[in-house]
């Protein structure tokens, strides 16, 4: 399965934060936003990643990730001219997909559970769709699920719907089978202007095959698109990792766990992060290290 982390769109709301520079760059307390997404499909072991950004600042994402390599990963670019909507990922990057399965991310959502990594690993071979649901208090906000009567089948997804049906919202990362590149060329655009990720999973399931899996209760989500949900993000982060000791949303952690990358190489990783060795002039660098001294290996 391949992987598209979808990092356009003009961030008017983090404006003027946002005018020189993408969203998905800005630092979510010790790491680039973008971090989170890539890290979150390294869990679920797809490492085969398509990065979609806006013609200004595509270069900017290449310079930070570079070919993937060093994180036992393969990355390419992609450009998407205007902000068509979350479903253009896969008119875009329908070369880079080709015959494979594909899983989207938004490189706006930050996913962090226990177990989660295994849970997505199941569906990585979708037969249809797989989207996710979560309980959020303002359903109102995103894609929101409506039940059958029998309180478990889902009926219809909804945009942004006034009068939520549930409180169920779908989180931007989504699992398909390969005629997800058909369905979106297939999808009219919304009253907003966008192809709409939303549609194509009404399509899957008038097909009969959506899955929707939700995702346990305890998972931390954040859709980081206001400066609000920005601080947010960043006080979570730093007090989980504060207390813990561990990196959240970090790609070179994620490919060291999940086997991708070996003691010597995230080592290594550890002083590029340092930019010029000091492991001590970096609080990213020195975490990196303190996986290896957990492991009690270096
Ligand atoms: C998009 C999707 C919505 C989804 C949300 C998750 O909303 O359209 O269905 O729930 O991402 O972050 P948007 O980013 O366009 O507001």
């Amino acid at each position: 399965m391949k992987g598209i982390v979808l990092a356009g769109g003009r961030a008017t709301r983090l404006g003027p934060a946002s005018r020189a520079t993408s969203k998905q760059l800005m630092h979510v307390y010790d790491k680039p936003l973008i971090y989170y997404p890539i890290s979150t499909l390294i869990h679920a072991r797809v490492s085969e990643i398509l990065i979609i950004s806006s013609p200004d600042q595509i270069g900017a994402f290449q310079s930070l990730l570079g070919t993937g390599e060093e994180w036992g990963c393969s990355f390419e670019y992609a450009v998407q001219t205007e902000p068509r909507g979350l479903a253009d990922a896969f008119v875009v990057g329908a070369d880079f997909i080709g015959d494979d399965d594909v899983a989207l991310i938004l490189g706006d959502n930050v996913f962090y559970g226990g177990g989660l990594g295994e849970q997505l690993q199941r569906y990585t071979d979708p037969e249809g769709a797989v989207v996710f649901g979560l309980w959020v208090p303002d359903p109102e906000r995103y894609g929101v699920l409506e039940f059958a009567e029998d309180g478990t089948t889902v009926a219809a997804v909804h945009e942004k719907p006034a009068d939520p049906p549930s409180s169920f919202m779908v989180p931007g990362l989504y699992f398909y089978d390969n005629s997800v590149v058909e369905v979106a060329r297939e999808i009219e655009p919304s009253a907003r202007g966008e192809i709409e990720i939303t549609d194509v999973n009404n399509v899957y399931l008038r097909r009969g095959t959506l899955e929707v899996s939700k995702l346990p209760f305890a998972t931390d989500w954040f859709d980081v698109g206001t400066f609000d949900a920005l601080l947010d993000a960043q006080t979570w982060v730093a007090g989980q990792q504060r207390r813990k000791g561990l990196l959240i949303g970090s790609p070179e952690a994620a490919a060291h766990r999940e086997g991708y990358i070996d003691d010597e190489q995230l080592h290594a990783l550890a002083v590029a992060a340092a930019h010029g060795g000091d492991l001590t002039k970096s609080g990213y660098a020195e975490s990196l290290l303190r996986i290896l001294e957990f492991e009690g290996t270096h």
